[in-house]
């Protein structure tokens, strides 16, 4: 059906309630999940409820500035309150389709300091969840504020497991997560997923986190969170400038972990694209000049053993034209940046090759085979040094045909150095601004973005179509470098934490997992047909084949499955999944009728069972099964695969014998 006759808006403003009214609830379009807002003792606090039992207990919300004691809220004295029900199409997606279906209630909240003596907070109530921004449309233009304490809190009810990491870590969000006691929270990055001893599942985040800091979730060692947001170097958390509205604070309430990793609240809660045209932001696989450096056989750096040389680079293109990849990613390309990730960020150069790399001859071999050259922007956290080149180099690459990069900020999380000499944190309010107009600059030069270190995803996808992926966890690269490579279950925990937000640059697909090191800790621990359901599981538009070309040749039975996945997706469904545990992903392909299915499980070996009632009923699929072999384990025999054929429909089931470490992958290939 056409997606104008299935949108309907009903927008319902009811008159101001009367000055004074105390208590404003509202509840989601079927009546499953229930927010009310009330002004006590002084606060102003919600409670969440779902299907009439207590979800969040009454938690304060607000803001705190700088100049005025923390404000006394005494009322609530306006209502308004409007239902929506639209279908927005993505570019490109997990799901081409989303359905917005909220309602909407916003408060007027009274408070006895000037910056805070009236102040709205909207909240949208959808049925798997909710949001809730503050609106200080009160404060005269030409005013700048600081922000000095966000009061927001969470207070979840029950006794709860938590997994996360410690945030303000030096590493970023390059953690592996620990499953606690919710109660043993410190500091949380977000999205921070909690379960509950009854089963139901939360998940704490943000949406569309444009000019503020990112937020963090700080616990009272009672199973409460309040909003910690990542500070200017003064201690400062925000700095506005007239009337101004905050990120979005979510909260994702589902029966299973599948819930929340199938709501997609927090995409609909940010703006429309900014971008008219988007035909010219396009999915696709790459590959790269890449792990070869990761594994020490090339340099970044110039010297004997530079991997970014012309003669390398078109190998590479050979490769990814015979083999139907879009483009070949180089690191290491231009001067100045000589090695060190870490060091000389000053001194890079955005716009100068090293001699050996012509990037004219190499993008034209490319256009001739049909394959682009994905660029490459290491800042080594310089971002000054970057800032000031940025335009001229989006401009170099777009007069040569790159239509995507790859930035990034290899630097301890606070100390990227800005223009006054300040240690600014990698996702406060100063690198939320640079990485946004890193996109902004790119977007006006058709390029796409990929940020590596970046701040986390809140779905601004939406609104910048071209920042098309970024990594913010660890990502298959730890597997690489070891002390300790990513655990089995990093794989089925990040659906459930990190994936949240949004795409991962996870780059999977490396075949030979142990890559000459014999400690478990030093190399990939997974089967390789984990190595494949990664691409399934694992949700980015643009995914790597990571590995080097010879280790995919030497497997082109395993290979047929990365070339034949899709990056572009008409349906995603999590079918099966326990966090930590195991996990069966479904995604039909954007465009076509197949459908690819991820399976993962954790150290354990796992045997499940899954219906087929997501393939169209009455069409025959040939189910082409890449399982893990026999003897296969991610200890002993990583690389035992059995690859199967058989005809199957929707009224069918799949056994996924999975090996420890193990997983499957599956093209249902429409006949
Ligand atoms: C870290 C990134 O995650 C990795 O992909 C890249 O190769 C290095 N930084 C160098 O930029």
């Amino acid at each position: 059906m056409l997606l104008r006759t299935l949108a309907l808006i009903a927008a319902v403003f009811l008159p101001a309630m009367a000055l004074g009214a105390d208590r404003e609830c509202e509840q989601s379009p079927s009546k499953i999940i229930k927010v009310c807002v009330f002004a006590k003792d002084d606060g102003a606090f919600y409670e969440v409820s779902r299907l009439g039992k207590p979800v969040l207990a009454p938690a304060a919300l607000g803001l705190s500035f700088a100049g005025e004691p923390a404000a006394r809220i005494t009322s609530i004295s306006t209502a308004k309150r409007s239902t929506s029900d639209t279908r927005w199409e993505q570019p490109w997606g997990e799901q081409r389709v989303i359905r917005d279906n909220h309602t909407e209630l916003t408060v007027s909240l009274a408070g006895d300091t000037p910056l805070n003596k009236t102040f709205d907070v909207t909240f949208r109530v959808f049925d798997d969840g909710l949001g809730f921004r503050y609106a200080y449309t009160a404060i005269p233009s030409g005013q700048t504020v600081a922000v000095t304490d966000e009061r927001t809190e969470f207070k979840p009810v029950g006794v709860y497991d938590a997994w996360w990491y410690e945030g303000f870590g030096s590493q970023r969000d390059e953690y592996l997560y620990t499953k606690t006691d919710a109660r043993r929270i410190t500091v949380a990055e977000t999205p921070l997923t909690l379960k509950r001893s009854d089963g139901l599942h939360l998940s704490f985040h943000e949406a569309a986190l444009v000019d503020y800091p990112s937020m963090l979730l700080a616990g009272d060692g009672a199973g409460g969170l309040k909003a910690k947001l990542m500070p200017w170097p003064d201690g400062v958390l925000a700095r506005k400038t007239g009337p101004f509205t905050t990120p979005w604070r979510t909260v994702l309430i589902g029966e299973t972990a599948g819930a929340l990793a199938d709501s997609r609240i927090e995409l609909s809660l940010n703006e429309p694209s900014e971008i008219a045209d988007t035909a010219w932001i396009k999915p696709g696989k790459y590959i790269g000049v890449w792990w070869e450096m990761h594994l020490k056989r090339s340099t970044w750096g110039s010297g004997p053993k530079h991997g970014a040389n012309t003669a390398n680079v078109e190998r590479y293109m050979d490769f990814a034209a015979k083999y139907g990849f879009d483009g070949v990613l180089v690191e290491g390309w231009n001067k100045g940046w000589d090695g060190d990730w870490m060091a000389d960020g000053d001194r890079f150069s955005f716009t100068q090759p090293y001699p050996d790399f012509d990037i004219r001859a190499i993008t034209d071999y490319g256009k001739a085979r049909g394959v682009k050259l994905i660029g490459h922007h290491e800042t080594a956290g310089a971002v000054p040094n970057y800032d000031v080149q940025l335009e001229d180099a989006m401009k170099l690459y777009e007069s040569v045909g790159v239509s995507a990069v790859k930035t990034g900020y290899v630097k301890r999380s606070g100390d990227i150095i800005d223009q006054d000499g300040g240690h600014q944190w990698f996702a406060g309010q100063y690198m939320v601004r640079h990485d946004l107009s890193v996109v902004e600059t790119a977007a006006r030069h058709h390029i796409a973005i990929n940020t590596h270190e970046p701040v986390k995803d809140t779905g601004l996808r939406r609104t910048w179509p071209n920042w098309i992926s970024r990594e913010g966890a660890r990502g298959q690269e730890f597997n690489a470098w070891g002390n300790p490579t990513n655990p089995p279950e990093h794989t089925v925990i990040l659906p459930f934490t990190r994936m949240l937000a949004g795409p991962m640059d996870f780059t999977p697909g490396i075949f030979d997992i142990v890559h000459g090191a014999n400690d478990l800790t030093r190399r990939g621990q997974s089967t390789l047909a984990v190595q494949l359901a990664l691409y399934v599981v694992l949700y980015s538009p643009i995914q790597m084949a990571a590995d080097v070309p010879e280790n995919y040749e030497k497997r082109p039975d395993a290979f047929q499955f990365i070339r034949d996945v899709p990056t572009d997706w008409e349906i995603s469904r999590t079918l099966q999944g326990e966090i930590g545990d195991y996990i069966v992903v479904a995604r039909q392909q954007r465009g076509g009728q197949d459908w690819f299915l991820g399976a993962l499980t954790d150290e354990t070996a796992r045997k499940l069972t899954q219906q087929l009632a997501f393939l169209t009923p009455g069409k025959r699929y040939e189910a082409q099964i890449y399982r893990d072999g026999p003897g296969a384990d991610f200890r002993t025999n990583p690389t035992a695969l059995e690859i199967i054929k058989k005809v199957v429909t929707s009224k069918d089931s799949l056994d996924f014998d999975m090996a420890p470490g193990g997983g499957a992958a599956v093209r249902f290939k429409a006949l």
